[in-house]
């Protein structure tokens, strides 16, 4: 099914008021504010249920649920965008489908077929298209599963039941209002080498202490984690280095998460004929980079996009980076390129 299929139509309580929905979503915090309609699908010995949507509402859980305890929890996070010819499209579901099986892999979760996943963000995306803003904002969708086994004694062994369900919310431009500061961490990396590559909660949590420090100490938005020198990624995105239309991004390793974005911009800064390296990245690098007259900095995920980096700090040393005019900045060509194309604006086949 795709979200233009209207044969999916929701059987429980639409959005009660949509326009006060939207007009809440335009002021909140991203991710605060939530469309009342979620897709849901349960599996257990007997296999995955048929999806279905249910009004938003809290659930409960038993207090011995397995993802409680002992982390047996991943998520997705992608956007539907308003398209020129009026449809509500998802940006590349079935990549973010992948992710998800590769997270509940590394985490022993029954992994979710492709089509479960896209179907659950379809359905997720037609039942809220009514609080679904238009560009440059979207509906904000986090698949979602949790190990539901209960038990507080299988530390040592993984859930076989699980939920999986997709939250939408609807969200405005993401875009941070200046550039942003970031702390280059050189004693820690982001999480284990293990988990790198699985989008779930325990990840975050590792890296939160440091960022929290990043704030208090340096005033900073994010830390960018490089362990013994070499750049991995920050606490929620991918970097990338911009000269011109040279660009620079780590290569993919298991260290970090394989970012949709990052992907996505790598191939339409190819298709523009932009030079583009994937390799190791140091600190040095970072460094030198930064102090090029007119290179940019930038982060990369599925929230922003794109969002500009500022000010490295390093040490003891703040690097603040050249300021480009908006008019001037590939990296702000490169993110309103892909906008086009997750609008339908301009046709772009991903590889
Ligand atoms: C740790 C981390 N790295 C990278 C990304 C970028 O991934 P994506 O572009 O798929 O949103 C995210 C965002 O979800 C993230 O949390």
């Amino acid at each position: 099914m795709t979200s233009s299929d209207s044969s999916t139509a929701p059987t429980q309580t639409p959005n009660s008021d949509p326009a006060a929905i939207l007009q809440a979503a335009a002021t909140a915090p991203f991710g605060t504010v939530f469309g009342e309609v979620m897709s849901v699908a349960r599996v257990d010995d007997g296999g995955w249920t048929a999806p279905s949507l249910e009004s938003l509402a809290s659930f409960s859980l038993h207090p011995g649920t397995h993802a409680l305890h002992y982390g047996s929890s991943c998520f997705e996070g992608l956007k539907a965008h308003r398209t020129i010819d009026g449809g509500i499209r998802p940006f590349r579901p079935d990549k973010h489908a992948a992710r998800l099986q590769q997270s509940c892999g590394r985490l022993l979760l029954p992994p979710p077929p492709t089509e479960l996943v896209t179907e659950l963000i379809d359905m997720a995306v037609a039942a809220n298209a009514s609080v679904t803003p238009p560009a440059p904002g979207s509906l904000y969708l986090r698949p979602t599963m949790l190990g539901t086994d209960i038990t507080i004694g299988a530390a040592a062994y993984p859930s076989h039941s699980a939920i999986l369900y997709v939250l939408a919310c609807p969200v405005g431009d993401y875009l941070p209002p200046r550039p942003l500061t970031i702390v280059v961490e050189t004693e820690i990396p982001r999480t284990t080498p293990q988990f790198g590559v699985v989008k779930t909660g325990a990840n975050y949590a590792m890296a939160l202490g440091r960022i929290d420090r990043a704030r208090r100490e340096h005033q900073a938005d994010q830390v960018l984690f490089a362990p013994d020198g070499i750049v991995q990624e920050t606490g929620a995105a991918n970097v990338l280095l911009l000269d011109g239309e040279h660009l620079v991004t780590p290569e993919l390793t298991d260290a970090f998460l394989h970012g949709v974005t990052r992907d996505s911009l790598l191939q339409v800064a190819r298709s523009l004929g932009w030079k583009v390296e994937e390799r190791t990245v140091t600190v040095d690098d970072c460094i030198e980079w930064a102090q090029r007259p007119g290179a940019e900095v930038g982060l990369m995920g599925t929230a922003a996009v794109i969002a500009q980096v500022g000010t490295l700090v390093i040490g003891d040393r703040r690097i603040d980076l050249a300021t480009r005019d908006a008019a001037d900045s590939k990296l702000v060509e490169l993110r309103r390129t892909l906008g086009e194309i997750q609008t339908g604006a301009r046709s772009f086949t991903f590889a």
